[in-house]
């Protein structure tokens, strides 16, 4: 069952967000370096009449990565071209997709860091010198030739950068990392898009969908579109304060906006492992899912508040993390004031 707050991608977001999604960086709220950076490199290159440099960027899924290469693409006032690693099989497949660019095109990679590494090594030249080698022929009389390919930018972006093999991350010229957004970025993200979708929202309804987003843009407008639907069904049809958490309680969002595989994943550190630390594959097996989904997915919230932290041993709960169960942390748990003292 696919979760109200996942920040993946789903079809729905790919239908329903689009008109949500900025096009221009001035419509683009949070990431303020981010963002600032990116304007300057891109009037520079505009400025030179060169492709702007390649671009890595990195974090969590849902903020923002492939919304930022489009505004890329928009603002070099060219077009993207977007595929993903898994997708590209085989060296034959990049191939076909960098013979046809046009000149100043942008190509987007997403989950670059799945890349096989035989298609990954087509990538070097490309990247470095635009040019492919092909080889042609088999055996003895085979024989590279070398094609050239119009002058392009790549965006290539991940959840996981330190998984990229470093002649890769070292062809990036710029490298920027997207953290979660603050509950005031995050307010002005749900009042912009009920604006573009007629959904009325108090500036209070806003900020309480805003808490519960984990500071996450995708997960944000999610939530405000089906707290639309609890207030039109419930209560008349605006979200104020009132609603909003109604709504998000009544879909077992907490205040936090942690859902129940969050807290089940809290729990059961807590009640198996005593707390911790336990292992990532323990963990998952624990609670049926995929190592790399937690890891992607779960881990990044729960450690940017604090309700976990990751030890060379495992995972373990904070006081935090235990408080929010409404449990009694351990005198040794991190977080806790004993633990803390213990610490100076
Ligand atoms: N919608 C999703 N992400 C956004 C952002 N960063 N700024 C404005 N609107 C958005």
């Amino acid at each position: 069952m696919e979760r109200l707050v996942s920040p993946h991608n789903l079809e729905e977001d790919f239908t329903g967000d689009i008109s949500l999604r900025p096009l221009r960086l001035a419509e683009y709220i949070g990431q303020s370096k981010v963002r600032d950076n990116i304007a300057i490199f891109i009037q520079a290159a505009r400025g030179r009449k060169e492709p702007l440099d390649h671009v890595l960027l990195s974090g969590p899924p849902g903020l923002g990565k492939t919304t930022l290469a489009t505004i890329i693409a928009n603002e070099l006032g060219t077009s993207l071209r977007k595929t993903s690693g898994p997708a590209i099989e085989r060296p034959g497949d990049l191939a076909a997709i960098l013979t046809n660019l046009e000149p100043g095109e942008v190509m987007f990679i997403d989950e670059i860091h799945r890349l096989n590494r035989t298609v990954e090594e087509i990538l070097y030249p490309a990247l470095e010198d635009f040019a492919i080698d092909i080889v042609i022929g088999k055996g003895p009389s085979a024989r590279t030739l070398r094609l050239d390919l119009p002058p392009f930018t790549l965006i290539g972006a991940t959840t996981r950068p330190g998984l990229l093999t470093s002649p890769l991350r070292d062809r990036f010229g710029i490298m920027f990392r997207l953290d979660f957004y603050n509950e005031e970025e995050l307010a002005a993200i749900v009042t912009r898009a009920a604006a573009i979708l007629g959904i009325m929202v108090e500036a209070e309804g806003a900020i309480e969908i805003a808490r519960r987003s984990r500071g996450t843009p995708r997960i944000a407008n999610r939530l405000l579109k089906r707290v639309r639907d609890y207030a039109t069904v419930k209560a008349g049809g605006v979200i104020t304060a009132g609603v909003a958490a109604a709504a998000l309680g009544q879909f077992e969002v907490d205040e936090r906006g942690l859902d129940n595989l969050d807290r089940t994943i809290l729990e059961v550190i807590i009640t198996k492992f005593g707390g911790g630390p336990v292992g990532l594959d323990t963990l998952a097996a624990a609670v049926s899912e995929e190592p790399d989904t937690l890891l992607d997915v779960y881990e990044p919230y729960l450690l940017k508040i604090g309700f976990i932290q990751r030890t060379p041993r495992g995972r373990v709960v904070t006081s935090h993390g235990y408080q929010h169960l409404g449990c009694q942390p351990p005198a040794g748990s991190p977080g806790n004031s004993l633990f803390d003292l213990s610490e100076e």
